[in-house]
C-alpha cells in the first residue's frame, strides 16, 4: 500500500490525478480542498480542509492526518490571481500569491518531513511560467511567475537537504491545461497530467530535476 497526499485535489489537476491514484487499491490517498469537500468518492480517499494561506489551517490539516507514513506528497494546489494581460506588480496580489504558492507550500512540506518514509517522493507542481530558460518569455503574471520560480529553488534545496534520506524531490510542469485556472482552450486536459505524475511517482527518477511530459527540462 502506497499512501500520500494531493494538495488541491478538488478540482482541475488534482482531482483528475486522485481520480487517477485511487483506482488502484494499492494508492491510499487524502486530498485537500479549501472547504474540505471534494467531488470524489472512493474507499480509498479523503478529503481534509486546507488553506495554505493559514498555519492554522495548516496545522490543523496535519494533525487530522493522524498517524501515518507517507510515500508521497503532490504540492498540487496554488492560484493565478492576475489577469491574463497583466503586467503591474500590485503587492496586496503578489503576497496572496506567495502566501498560497509559496509560504504555504513550503510550511506544509516540512511540517511533513517527520512523516515521510525512506525514497518517498515530493512533487511540486509548478509551470513553465516559473522557468528561466522559457523561449516565449513575456512581461504578464508577474506575481504567479515569480511564486512558481520561487517553488522551483525550493525543490532544488529540499532534493539536495534529502539526499541522505533517500527522499526524491521533483518539480512537475503540467504545461497548459484545461482547468478553472488554465481556461477552455488549453492543448491539454487534466487527465493528461494526472498520467504524467503517476508515471513520475512510479519510476525511480534521479531527485532535484523538473518535468515535462515524462522528460527533464531546463530549469
Ligand atoms: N492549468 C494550467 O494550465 C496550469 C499550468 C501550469 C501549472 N499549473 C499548476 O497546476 C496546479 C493545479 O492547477 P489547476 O489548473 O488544476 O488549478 P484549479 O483548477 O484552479 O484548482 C486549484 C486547486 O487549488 C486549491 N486551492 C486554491 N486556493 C487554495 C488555498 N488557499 N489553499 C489550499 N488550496 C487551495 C483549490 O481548492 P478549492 O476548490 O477549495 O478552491 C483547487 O483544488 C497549480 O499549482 C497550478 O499553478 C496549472
Amino acid at each position: 500500500m502506497k499512501y500520500g497526499i494531493v494538495t488541491g485535489s478538488s478540482r482541475g489537476i488534482g482531482l483528475a490525478t486522485v481520480e487517477l491514484l485511487t483506482k488502484d487499491l494499492e494508492f491510499n490517498v487524502i486530498g485537500s480542498s479549501t472547504s474540505g469537500n471534494n467531488p470524489l468518492d472512493n474507499s480509498n480517499f479523503k478529503c481534509l480542509e486546507l488553506d495554505l494561506s493559514s498555519s492554522d489551517s495548516i496545522d490543523k490539516f496535519v494533525e487530522n492526518l493522524g498517524d501515518i507514513k507517507l510515500d508521497f506528497l503532490i504540492n498540487n494546489a496554488g492560484v493565478l490571481l492576475e489577469k491574463w494581460d497583466a503586467s503591474e506588480i500590485n503587492m496586496e496580489q503578489l503576497k496572496k500569491t506567495f502566501n498560497i504558492n509559496v509560504f504555504g507550500t513550503i510550511e506544509l512540506t516540512e511540517k511533513l518531513l517527520p512523516l515521510f518514509t525512506p525514497n518517498a517522493h515530493v512533487i511540486n507542481i509548478t509551470s513553465d511560467w516559473g522557468s528561466f530558460s522559457e523561449q516565449n518569455f513575456d512581461a504578464f503574471q508577474p506575481h504567479y511567475k515569480m511564486s512558481k520560480a520561487a517553488l522551483n529553488m525550493y525543490t532544488k534545496l529540499l532534493a539536495k537537504r534529502l539526499e541522505d534520506r533517500n527522499i526524491i524531490v521533483s518539480s512537475l510542469d503540467p504545461g497548459w491545461t484545461q482547468t478553472d485556472m488554465g481556461g477552455k482552450i488549453a492543448p491539454r486536459l487534466p487527465k493528461d497530467v494526472a498520467i504524467d505524475i503517476l508515471n513520475l511517482l512510479n519510476n525511480d527518477v534521479e531527485s532535484g530535476r523538473f518535468w515535462h511530459q515524462g522528460k527533464v527540462r531546463e530549469w
